[in-house]
């Protein structure tokens, strides 16, 4: 397992490497005494489990969107971490930072977001996603970054039960956050680092 920094002018190379997953359930929102309690997030199953590929759902198009980030905004801060087996790129994250118009970096000069993470189905649950979460706190802090910010979805149970597993916390719930799925919770994990 290696995993490298690569420039951003090889995001083709990282959309190459498969984003989608099954969703067999979800997270669903109760509040707690009315909300006093907090809100817990109670797992239930999803029938039919449908596939998820955040490649494919954006309003640009099928595979477009990877594209458009660099079009889109100026990413010269930004990173790129690429995971290889022997020769094979089996993951890769896109880190964000220090950028105008990127409502999620709130106008911070040291937060990183953890855009786009991604390791190959063949090779999820072997270590890669911990391995390149890593790189991306040893990222982060080289930059001057306090905290990480991660946002997610209650239909992406796995993915939140591995950022929670890499000791991150959940700061927001926001139903209604995509016009485009209107069933989907939008989740904001932060770690501080
Ligand atoms: C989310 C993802 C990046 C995790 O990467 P991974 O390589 O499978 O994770 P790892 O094997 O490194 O697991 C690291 C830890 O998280 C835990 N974890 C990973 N997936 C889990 C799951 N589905 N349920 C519970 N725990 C899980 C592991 O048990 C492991 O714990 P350990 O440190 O005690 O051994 C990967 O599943 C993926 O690419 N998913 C599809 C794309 C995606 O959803 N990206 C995130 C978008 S927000």
């Amino acid at each position: 397992m290696k995993i490298v920094e690569e420039p951003l002018t090889r995001l083709t190379e990282h959309g190459q490497v498969p984003i989608a997953f099954e969703v067999k359930s979800r997270f669903r929102t109760d509040p707690v005494d009315g909300g006093l309690g907090g809100i817990a997030l109670v797992e239930e199953p999803v029938h039919p489990s449908y596939v998820k590929d955040y490649d494919r759902t954006s309003e640009e198009g099928p595979a477009g969107w990877l594209g458009r980030w660099r079009e889109r905004w100026d990413t010269s801060a930004w990173g790129m971490l690429a995971a290889y087996d022997g020769s094979r790129r089996v993951g890769g994250a896109v880190l964000a930072r220090r950028t105008d118009r990127v409502n999620m970096l709130e106008g911070r000069d040291d937060l990183t977001v953890l855009w786009d993470l991604r390791v190959h189905p063949d090779y999820r649950g072997t270590g890669f996603g911990r391995a390149l979460f890593e790189a991306t706190v040893e990222w982060a802090r080289r930059h001057g970054c306090v905290e990480l910010k991660i946002e997610t979805q209650n239909n992406n149970v796995p993915a939140c039960r591995f950022y929670a597993r890499q000791g991150c916390r959940l700061g927001a719930i926001i139903s209604n956050a995509y016009e485009e799925f209107p069933d989907e919770i939008q989740l904001i994990w932060r770690l501080p680092i």
